[in-house]
This record gives structure tokens, C-alpha cells and sequence, in this order.
């Protein structure tokens, strides 16, 4: 399965080209306002088939719905809670992703086995347009390499999926640059499954707000989680990534002592305007969301063995920045004291 990638810039004729390779059933990386995706008819069980190929995922990862319009969630769902409507109205198209129970039209390969099925409109007027020109939903998982850092710009897609698929349209930088926040609902609440660009604080708005426990630690060995994708590592350089708990002086004094004694040490402070093993990765939660993984690619390329990262301030968009985060880490936080 070799193919010549062809990277296009986003425009009504590549936008064209897109919709008629999905609906002769091939894979195309689109931009979306959170990360690239890695789109198929969602409809279709060969094409998605196809989706975890390119990306060496998981099968019983699944994968969520994108759709251009409220008229296409009907047929993807068995109902549709009054929750998700209020919710629909606010936050689609936006970096909302919503879990509702399938209808018999969505295969199981695309909800990984599951009896739901997870659905979001995005914001990219790109994206929107190219699933008008399709007619279909479009299956879309961030188009990275399975346990890399999603890409949030053509350039990361190009490297991972060189030679993999037909055709990149390139729609320029994320804007949100983590995934969409995806939620379902239960008993009653709104249960967050991985936290993105709607925070919990937009969220409670429309009802009492709970953060599912595996945002922020680590599964169990063997424990079921809610959310397939939150069991695997994810977001990993090929360095070693810690989370230092520290700030501002005090996060610098300690990355300033170790690179003293190592070799191939960065560190990614937020507002740092320190040189050397310091880079900037943003004084707030927006823009170090916009900036992480575009850090953690950048990290490779510069060879560097280890990356200490000062930890985010938890509220609003930095839950989602710390979420992801722990996970590039594995886990492993330093308490400084
Ligand atoms: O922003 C995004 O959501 C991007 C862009 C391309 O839209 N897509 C994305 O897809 O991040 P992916 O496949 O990398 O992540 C989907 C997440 C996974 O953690 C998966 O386990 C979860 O959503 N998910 C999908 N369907 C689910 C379901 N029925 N129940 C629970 N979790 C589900
Ligand atoms: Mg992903």
C-alpha cells in the first residue's frame, strides 16, 4: 500500500478532490480547527478498515463522527438527550465531541465494537466543506501515527503519513491544537472522557459536570476505562518526557541544575523567556494547547533525550493541556521541593 502523497492547499478544487477520492473510498488527511484528521466514509466498513491501517491503531479504538449538520446526526444515533441538543446549539461546530447510543447504520468497526457512537461537528470551514461535498459522515481520528503527537499542522500529517495515503489538504495551523473535549452522558451529568477547547467551565452551564477519573491518572492494569483511547500512551516523543511541578524561578533553577550534569536536556517553560535549554511553550492554556505537540515534535528533531515540562495551571483549557501532557509522560511527574 504505497502510495504518492500529494499535499494540497485548501481550496474549492483540492476541497473537490478530497470528496471524490473519500467517495471512491479512500483515506485523506483534512485539517480541522483541533488537529488534522485522518478521514474515511464513517459508513463504510472497508474505508475505516483502512483509517486503522494507515495508522497502526488499535481496532477496538474507536473512532468519532464528523458531521457538517444536524440533519446528518439523526441517522448515526438512537436518540439524541435534550442535553446534547442545548449542547449542539452552543458548542457545534466547535471542539465537541458528544457519545450517543449507534444506530444500526454506523458499523461496529467504526465504534470500535462499542453499542455508541461519538459524534462532533468541527469549526474548519474546510472540514465542513469537504463533508457537504462527500453527502457522507466522515470517520476522523487525529492523523498522527498511532502513539505520536497529533499534528496540528500539514507538515506533522506529511511525516507520519508519507507514502500511507493518497492526498493532505492543507488548511495551515491549528487554531485549538488539542482534540476535541469528548463527553457522554450519565445518569443525568455530563461526564467529560477527555477534557478540550470546551472546558468543563463552559460545560457547567448546561448541567452538573463531572471529569471522568482517567484524565488525570493512571489506569489500573486492566481496568475498564469509559473512553478506549484514554488506555494507550499517547502524544510521545521519542525523548523522555517528566512533568516537573514547579514554577516560573523555581521550575528554571531545577531544569538549569540537571542540564549541569546531562546531556540533550529541554525544557518547556510556560512564558520563559530564558535561552538555551529553555523554549516557551506559552504563558497561557490556549496558547500552550496551540503549542505542545508542535514542542513535543520539535523536541525530536532536535535530539533531545529528555524534556522537562513546567505543569499547567489546571483550570479551563489547562486540564486539557495537562491531561495530554501526562500522558506524553507516562505519568511521571517530579514534585520539586
Ligand atoms: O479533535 C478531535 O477529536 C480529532 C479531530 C480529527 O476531530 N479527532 C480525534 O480522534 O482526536 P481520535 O480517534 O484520535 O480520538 C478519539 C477519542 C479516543 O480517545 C476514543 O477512545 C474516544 O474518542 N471515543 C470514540 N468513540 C467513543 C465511544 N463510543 N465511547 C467512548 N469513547 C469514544
Ligand atoms: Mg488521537
Amino acid at each position: 500500500m504505497a502510495y504518492e502523497t500529494r499535499l494540497l492547499p485548501y481550496s474549492r478544487e483540492s476541497a473537490a478532490e478530497a470528496a471524490d477520492l473519500l467517495s471512491r473510498r479512500q483515506i485523506v488527511a483534512i485539517p480541522t480547527e483541533t488537529v488534522y484528521g485522518l478521514a474515511a466514509n464513517a459508513l463504510d466498513e472497508w474505508g475505516v478498515k483502512n483509517i486503522f491501517r494507515a495508522k497502526g491503531r488499535p481496532q477496538d479504538n474507536p473512532l468519532i463522527v464528523h458531521i457538517a449538520s444536524m440533519k446528518m446526526l439523526a441517522p448515526l444515533v438512537k436518540e439524541i438527550p435534550d442535553t446534547a441538543k442545548a449542547l449542539a446549539e452552543r458548542f457545534w461546530g466547535g471542539p465537541l465531541t458528544m457519545i450517543f447510543p449507534k444506530s444500526d447504520k454506523v458499523p461496529s468497526v467504526t465504534s470500535g465494537g462499542l453499542d455508541t457512537v461519538a459524534v462532533r461537528m468541527p469549526a474548519s470551514e474546510a472540514a465542513l466543506d469537504i463533508i457537504r461535498r462527500c453527502g457522507f459522515p466522515l470517520a476522523a481520528p487525529s492523523a498522527n501515527l498511532s502513539g505520536k503527537p497529533s499534528p496540528t499542522n500539514a507538515r506533522h500529517v506529511y511525516e507520519d503519513m508519507n507514502g500511507r495515503i493518497p492526498l493532505i489538504i492543507d488548511g495551515g495551523e491549528c487554531s485549538v491544537g488539542v482534540e476535541s473535549t469528548v463527553i457522554c452522558f450519565k445518569k443525568g451529568k455530563i461526564h467529560i472522557l477527555r477534557p478540550g477547547g470546551v472546558t468543563a467551565e463552559m460545560l457547567a452551564e448546561f448541567g452538573e459536570v463531572e471529569v471522568d477519573k482517567a484524565v488525570t491518572a493512571e489506569p489500573e492494569k486492566g481496568e475498564r476505562v469509559l473512553s478506549p483511547g484514554m488506555k494507550y500512551k499517547h502524544y510521545s516523543p521519542k525523548a523522555d518526557v517528566f512533568v516537573v511541578n514547579a514554577h516560573g524561578e523555581d521550575f528554571i533553577r531545577y531544569c538549569s541544575k540537571r542540564a549541569r550534569f546531562e546531556n540533550s536536556l529541554l525544557a518547556l517553560g510556560a512564558g520563559v523567556t530564558e535561552e538555551g535549554i529553555f523554549l516557551d511553550y506559552g504563558a497561557t492554556a490556549e496558547l500552550q494547547a496551540q503549542r505542545l505537540f508542535t514542542l513535543l515534535r520539535r523536541a525530536d528533531e532536535l535530539g533531545a533525550k529528555t524534556v522537562l515540562v513546567e505543569t499547567p495551571k489546571r483550570g479551563g483549557m489547562g486540564l486539557a493541556v495537562y491531561n495530554r501532557l501526562l500522558r506524553a509522560a507516562a505519568f511521571r511527574v517530579i514534585d520539586v521541593v
